[in-house]
């Protein structure tokens, strides 16, 4: 069975026809709480990702704590087709947002880590040849609009211009994706929904969306939780008790301001996650905080003795 077979299947197990899933109106709150309490009950089992990012949404809830009113709108903007952009630093939660919001709306999810060689072919297929035939494969982008997924362009700021141009299309009222190849005009189908992210804190000069790209996406801005939510997630992810965790979230609201000494990038979330887990397994908290909390921030050495110091002065 070929991977959209697959995927159908797990589709029409799931929903049946005519639920959510085909565009008509989310469940009610008694619906939404029965499903963030056990999470999509009865689910057959996903089949397993292939090499074209695309899976289906997991049986698990993925652990994700909001920062703001973002599952909200992102649902909102999910039910009227809009395509959604997240903007934020490296490790605050993007990607996990994005995996968690699957599984709420039991949505597939392709995902693609966007580069500067990604061509327009590499996201909506081409021909191969295969013993003495040619065959048509379709890119993960023409997947996920055949299939209604959630397809998620990471870091969309690295490819070409010339690449992301072919989302348009599927960001208006249209919703079509041209094939030229095949002569294809695919209609997106129900429940697909484009969303992109980017950290706006990069030297970005030359690699700027365009407005008109721009002006087809709702954005939600993402930053780091307030202390106590961080801590919280901190606990969760890394396993350790609540008042280590708040002493990592300190130090790490200390070290952000580094930032104004010239860091280039504030530690996230992901780095406090990494260095709990190092603590998890018995690493002292200075120790774990040196490797994975302040030495991967930056290689200037003045920088870098200017925040051991710190971490000598919270921990002995
Ligand atoms: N709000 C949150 N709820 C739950 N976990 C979180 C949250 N924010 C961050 N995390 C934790 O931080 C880790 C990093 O988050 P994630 O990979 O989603 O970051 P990102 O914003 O996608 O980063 P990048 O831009 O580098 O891809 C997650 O694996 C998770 O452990
Ligand atoms: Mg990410």
């Amino acid at each position: 069975m070929n991977r959209l077979a697959e995927l159908q299947e797990w589709r029409q197990a799931e929903h049946g026809p005519g639920t959510e899933a085909d565009g008509n109106p989310a469940p009610g709150p008694e619906g939404r709480a029965a499903e963030m309490a056990g999470g999509p009950a009865g689910h057959p089992p996903a089949p397993p990702p292939g090499n074209d990012g695309l899976r289906a949404p997991p049986a698990e809830e993925p652990f994700y704590l909001p920062t703001f009113d973002e599952t909200d709108l992102f649902e909102h903007c999910h039910h009227n087709g809009l395509a959604v952009m997240l903007k934020g630093p490296t490790g605050c939660g993007k990607t996990r947002f994005v995996e968690h919001m699957a599984w709420r709306l039991r949505r597939p999810l392709v995902t693609v880590s966007c580069h500067d060689d990604l061509s327009a072919s590499d996201l909506i297929g081409r021909y191969l040849i295969r013993h003495d035939s040619v065959q048509w494969q379709d890119g993960p982008l023409t997947t996920a609009v055949r299939m209604g997924a959630i397809c998620y362009l990471d870091e969309i700021v690295e490819a070409r211009q010339d690449t992301i141009v072919v989302l348009h299309s599927l960001t208006d009222h249209r919703r079509t994706l041209t094939i030229d190849k095949t002569g294809e005009v695919l209609e997106a189908a129900p429940g697909f929904q484009m969303v992109i992210s980017y950290n706006p804190g990069y030297q970005r000069m030359m690699k700027d969306l365009k407005p008109s790209t721009r002006q087809r996406f709702v954005a939600l801005d993402f930053d780091f939780p307030t202390p106590e939510r961080e801590a919280g997630i901190v606990v969760h992810e890394g396993g350790i008790g609540r008042a280590d965790a708040d002493a990592l979230v300190a130090l790490a609201t200390k070290l952000r301001g580094f930032q104004d000494r010239g860091l280039a990038e504030a530690p996230s979330t992901r780095l406090l996650v990494a260095t709990a887990q190092l603590m998890k397994r018995g690493i002292g908290i200075k120790r774990a905080c040196q490797v994975a909390l302040v030495s991967p921030l930056s290689d200037d050495t003045s920088l870098l003795g200017a925040m051991n110091d710190l971490l000598d002065a919270t921990f002995v």
